[in-house]
């Protein structure tokens, strides 16, 4: 993980990334906390950057930050930050599971995760765009006004309860890796993600910063 290493250049971009985020998401009298990040397709980097990112924030921000894996169809943010989870999202959604009750602790300081829960769900779509997924979006933004709380989920291209959760998230994070994602896929999915894109995290580039270009790195890249 990046931040075992934090004078590393990737570890850096990370910083600038959630400084961006944190500036962006913050105004006085409001704070956006609820952040989804997605892509277009599969294996970009989202859960690798979500867990990135949280790690990044919870270490270095008095904010608390919570993962909240709405992935249910592929799991992997427990993986990310090497936790066991049992119950999660989907159990407080189809058995009512409170949520605090299914936050799991990561064992780095003011950063939580709520995973995925059950092994299989059958239903994804219907639970994660039913009223119950609402209402619980609504009750973890009044209960945690003062985390950030970042989403992470299936690609918006090929799955529709991505473009459902994004209407309830304040923001969108969209991770466009090299190579996978086309200028027109990018634009595709700004318009699904209902005009919430705050940025783009461009994943894995071949282009590599060296510490006189290093300046001028506009963009985030992450390394296990
Ligand atoms: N910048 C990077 N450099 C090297 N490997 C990377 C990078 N970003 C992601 N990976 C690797 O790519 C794979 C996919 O990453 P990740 O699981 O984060 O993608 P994802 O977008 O969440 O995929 P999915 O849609 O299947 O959930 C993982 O093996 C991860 O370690
Ligand atoms: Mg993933």
């Amino acid at each position: 993980m990046v931040l075992k290493n934090p004078a590393s250049l990737e570890a850096e971009e990370f910083r600038k990334l959630k400084e961006s985020l944190v500036k962006a998401i913050t105004s006085p009298g409001t704070f956006n906390n609820i952040v989804l990040i997605t892509s277009a397709h599969h294996g970009e980097g989202k859960s690798l950057i979500t867990a990135n990112l949280a790690i990044s924030l919870a270490q270095e921000y008095d904010h608390t930050v919570m993962v909240v894996d709405a992935d249910l169809r592929l799991p992997s943010c427990h993986r990310y930050l090497d936790v066991k989870p049992e119950k999660g999202l989907a159990d407080c959604l189809a058995e009512g599971l409170d949520v605090g009750s299914a936050l799991v602790k990561t064992g780095i300081p003011k950063l939580v995760l709520l995973p995925a829960g059950k092994k299989t769900v059958k239903n994804p779509l219907e639970l994660l765009s039913s009223n119950s997924m609402r209402r619980l979006m609504t009750e973890m933004k009044q209960r945690y006004p003062d985390r950030i709380l970042l989403v992470d989920t299936p690609p918006v291209l090929l799955f529709a309860e991505t473009r459902a959760l994004s209407d309830l998230a304040d923001s969108v994070v969209l991770v466009v890796r090299e190579g996978e994602c086309s200028l027109e896929e990018v634009r595709e999915c700004m318009t699904l993600l209902n005009n919430k894109v705050l940025g783009l995290v461009y994943n894995a580039t071949s282009y590599a910063p060296t510490a006189a270009s290093y300046a001028d790195y506009d963009y985030s890249s992450c390394l296990e």
